[in-house]
């Protein structure tokens, strides 16, 4: 493996998008410590970053890198609001450092308290490296577009991890929805969450709406959902 060789296919995946200084500075402690040994293909390019499958010394993985220049990156900044870092300095970089650390630490909370989410492996700068969700030749589809064959179980389950992450681990996903929610087989697996605030937050209540109000309206069409008792559900007794 070289690190030139790495970053030039990189390059080439991302059609020679540029990559920051900072970025390559994380790449290159994320290679040298051996959690990335070859990039292999690149499974998503969005409008905040990119995500790959690479391989490593914990095997397939799966690598969100954070662009810095980013066309969304006022959004960012807007979400941070609501949920301000500590210390956090104002620049670009710094607020998507710790844009990366927030979703981070959120798979990590969420991991514990039982809900199905990718296991964090690595945090570098603006990249995550997490558990891989796929086969080795393809990534796990999204619910939008997974063949369900039990839609009755999917939705509970889901609506169970709605409420584990609410009343367990005092989140709110914040983007839930059919398009960050991967099938696996079996598997039923809860991406993205750098958006995902404390349900202390004073906006969570409305954030959490709108995450139910998504799954109930995805689920509707096949299963006997009520968007109140669903929400009933995930806040439970306590309010
Ligand atoms: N751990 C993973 N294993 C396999 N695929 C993944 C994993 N994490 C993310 N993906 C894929 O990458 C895509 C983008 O990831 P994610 O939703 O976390 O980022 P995003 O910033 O919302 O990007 P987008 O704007 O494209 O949705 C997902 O829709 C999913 O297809
Ligand atoms: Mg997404």
């Amino acid at each position: 493996m070289s690190w030139e060789a790495e970053v030039e296919k990189l390059l080439s995946i991302t059609e020679g998008e540029v990559f920051e200084k900072a970025t390559l500075k994380a790449l290159w402690k994320l290679m040298n410590s051996g959690v990335i040994e070859r990039f292999e293909f690149p499974i998503s390019t969005g409008k905040e970053g990119n995500v790959f499958r690479a391989r490593g010394n914990h095997g397939m993985v799966a690598v969100k890198i954070y662009r810095i220049n980013t066309a969304t990156f006022r959004s960012i900044s807007k979400y941070l609001m609501y949920e301000p870092p500590q210390k956090v300095k104002r620049d670009r970089r710094s607020i998507i450092f710790a844009w990366a650390l927030k979703e981070f630490n959120n798979l990590r909370k969420l991991d514990r308290a039982g809900v199905r989410v990718p296991k964090p492996i690595a945090r570098e700068g603006n990249i995550i490296v997490m558990e891989y969700i796929g086969t080795e030749e393809q990534p796990a589809p999204l619910l939008k577009d997974a063949a369900i064959e039990n839609y009755e179980e999917v939705f509970s389950r889901l609506r169970e991890y709605m409420r584990i992450m609410y009343q367990e681990a005092g989140l709110v996903h914040a983007d839930f929805s059919e398009y960050n929610v991967l099938v696996n087989g079996d598997d039923v697996v809860i991406i993205d969450v750098g958006q995902t605030v404390s349900r202390d937050n004073p906006v969570a209540m409305e954030f959490l709406m709108r995450d139910v109000r998504n799954i109930a309206n995805f689920f509707r069409k096949v299963v006997n959902v009520d968007e109140e008792e669903l929400l009933k559900y995930v806040v439970g007794d306590s309010e």
